[in-house]
């Protein structure tokens, strides 16, 4: 099986931004410990600040992958883009985020990528990509 994680603006930040929301862990720590945990899994990690980079790897991978995970970030909230190619390809996307967004400003409770996803995992800190992957698998 192979998958993409796809994290969005600032995510790049993790383990210094905002630590009481988002945690102390670095992405990259984070990451290893996924590979590590699931050695059957061809896993891949893209992030960029950058909305048309999201949106190309999104095309690129998005008729060959079995699964995308993606945390679009702030994106998540405003990007007509992002929401279109998700349903341009074929590969299923699940919408992941870090922090419970319902229980935050009102802006983030909007998702251009909730109607369009597979499903939606949240708030469940960074466990939110474990729990991911592993939908995956039971998909
Ligand atoms: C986030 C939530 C978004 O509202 C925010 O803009 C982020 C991170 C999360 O993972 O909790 O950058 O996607």
């Amino acid at each position: 099986m192979k998958l993409i994680i796809i994290n969005g603006p600032n995510l790049n930040l993790l383990g210094k931004r905002e630590p009481e929301i988002y945690g102390s862990q670095t992405f990259e720590d984070y990451f290893s410990s996924l590979q590590f945990k699931f050695k059957d899994i061809q896993l891949e990690y893209l992030q960029s600040n950058i909305e048309g980079e999201l949106i190309d790897k999104i095309q690129e991978v998005g008729f060959d992958y079995d699964g995308i995970i993606l945390n679009a970030a702030a994106y998540t909230h405003t990007s007509v883009g992002i929401g279109d190619a998700i349903k341009a390809v074929t590969t299923p996307v699940i919408e992941v985020h870090i922090s419970n967004t319902f229980s935050r400003e009102d802006f983030r409770h909007q998702s251009y990528i909730s109607p369009v996803a597979k499903g939606v995992i949240l708030g469940f800190g960074l466990q939110s990509y474990d729990l991911a992957i592993e939908s995956f698998r039971k998909l």
